[in-house]
């Protein structure tokens, strides 16, 4: 992962441990309305992916038991992870593009419903995503995914070579004996990122049939898997508005279609605003609908800390329950991969500052990202509206939560890697056992399973008790898949 150039580990910040009293009395258990729900307290888990679901995204055993573990910490609110809409293979992600996945999924909720006693509030994430390949070799690309064109044949026609009429598998062969410096100055951008980082659509690749379409295909498919949550039993979904996916594309200042769904601000929220209504429309009344986005990109070129407030206003207008603040995660500045490797949107400057380390600069990472969240906030509350925001990013203490919902960063508050160090922290902290919590130390051993689309565990509790009767292990039985 990218780190800052001025990175230095910072320590712990001192966690205080309130007792049961004041802990009843404090801003972060108290309880919240949601649209048509209220979650018990503003303890909030947010999406994670854990890489646990079978390969055709059906909800497993071990699903089941990583969500009642956080449940068993009653939190608020648990996010499930990203979830994919289409019925398309994806690999071990959780799916909700089709009815069969339906009957896993309410066993889930009955799990979540269970392990917390009714207490919280299970919301599960809605994403669609482009396609995206592996770095091919450099052999490989030439030889058979770059598509000659004219183009090609112009250019090596002008180094001298016979190009015009000759057969493609000759044009492949000039262009690989080409030295790289040669080639780079043939290949037009598109192609030389598609050889450096490997093949990614794009939204705004309206060229191709499917991309044009998704302002036709894409408020259906959020609806209809929203549609399957509620019946799952979900009390809401979140609509993944962020990160590298498509939705969060759309949105992006980068996002140029000319189709009406991109270029102004209005043209790139037309179509989240579209799937919003559509997703509105296919739940129940008493569904929470909100959104996760980020309020930056932190990539050059896209949507700043300036824009993101309006663009959250005109979607908390659009009839969101609660907007969810992120920040960074893209593909646009992620380091290259390997051959044979995918681009992974975490490993670059957008990456870091989504889920900061303890190595980092000045400012830490310590509830870094909770400005963002201030200025979404403020430009809801400053348009009228009362939309609950949700702010995450390094926040690992009580004292943090606290402070943030006292200076009105967030309503809520979230916090992953911490609850995935300890998933009975909330609990802990309820009964003033706050002194016993299992602090997250921000190294993202976490992040680079997910990196690497393994099962995820923490560091600090993956090798206790490995072989144990009844301890769920990864297959190769090094580690286990639940917090003791
Ligand atoms: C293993 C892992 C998987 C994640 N998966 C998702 C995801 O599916 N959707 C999402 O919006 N964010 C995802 N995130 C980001 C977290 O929700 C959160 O925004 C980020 O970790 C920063 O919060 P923290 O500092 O409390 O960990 C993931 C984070 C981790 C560590
Ligand atoms: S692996 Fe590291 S960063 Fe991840 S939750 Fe555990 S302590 Fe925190």
């Amino acid at each position: 992962m990218w780190q800052p150039p001025e990175r230095r580990k910072h320590a712990l910040p001192i966690a205080s441990a309130p007792s049961a009293a004041a802990a009843a009395a404090a801003r972060w258990f108290q309880p919240i309305a949601l649209g048509p729900r209220t979650a018990r307290t503003r303890t909030w888990v947010p999406a994670m992916v854990p890489w646990r679901a079978s390969d055709d995204g059906l909800v497993t055993p071990a699903v089941i038991d990583w969500y009642a573990r956080f449940a068993a910490g009653r939190p608020g609110v648990i996010v499930v992870e990203a979830t994919g809409i289409r019925d398309v293979p994806s690999g071990p992600l959780l799916r909700i593009g089709d009815d069969r996945f339906v009957p896993g999924l309410r066993d889930l909720v009955a799990a979540v419903r269970a392990a917390s006693g009714g207490q919280t509030l299970l919301f599960i994430q809605l994403i669609d995503f482009l396609a995206i390949r592996r770095r091919p070799s450099r052999e490989a690309y030439l030889g058979r995914y770059l598509a000659i064109t004219p183009r090609h044949r112009a250019a090596l026609a002008a180094t001298g070579a016979r190009a015009s009429d000759a057969p493609e598998a000759a044009i492949r062969a000039a262009l690989a004996a080409l030295p790289d410096a040669a080639l780079a100055e043939i290949l037009d951008e598109r192609e030389r990122e598609d050889l450096a980082f490997g093949y990614r659509e794009r939204v705004t690749d309206t060229h191709l049939p499917h991309i044009a379409a998704l302002p036709a295909v894409l408020p259906g498919l959020f609806a209809a898997a929203a549609a399957r949550a509620a019946a799952a039993g979900f009390d809401g979904v979140e609509l993944h508005f962020a990160h590298a996916y498509t939705m969060a594309s759309l949105l992006s200042a980068r996002n140029t279609r000319d189709d009406g769904y991109g270029g102004d601000r209005a043209g790139r929220l037309r179509l989240p605003r579209e799937v919003i209504a559509a997703t509105r429309a296919a739940v129940p009344a008493a569904t929470v609908v909100g959104c996760r986005m980020l309020g930056d990109e932190v990539i050059a070129g896209g949507t700043t800390a300036d824009e993101a407030p309006a663009l959250a206003v005109e979607l908390a207008r659009a009839g969101l329950d609660f907007v969810s603040v992120s920040k960074g995660g893209k593909f646009e500045d992620a380091k290259q991969p390997k051959v044979g490797a995918a681009a992974y949107p975490y490993t670059g400057r957008s990456g870091y500052e989504c889920m900061p380390t303890i190595y980092s600069d000045a400012r830490g990472p310590f509830a870094r990202n909770l400005p963002l969240a201030r200025a979404v906030r403020a430009a809801i509350h400053a348009a009228g509206l009362t939309t609950p925001v949700v702010g995450a990013g390094g926040i690992a203490s009580f004292d943090h939560a606290e402070a943030a919902l006292a200076a009105g960063d967030c309503d809520v508050v979230a916090s992953a890697r911490q609850t995935l160090a300890d998933p009975d922290w909330f609990a802990k902290l309820e009964r003033g056992d706050g002194a016993t919590v299992r602090r997250c130390e921000f190294t993202n051993y976490c992040e680079a399973l997910d990196q690497q689309h393994q099962p995820v565990t923490c560091k600090l509790w993956d090798r206790i008790d490995v072989g144990a009767p009844g301890v769920a292990t990864t297959a190769d039985g090094k580690r286990r898949l639940i917090a003791p």
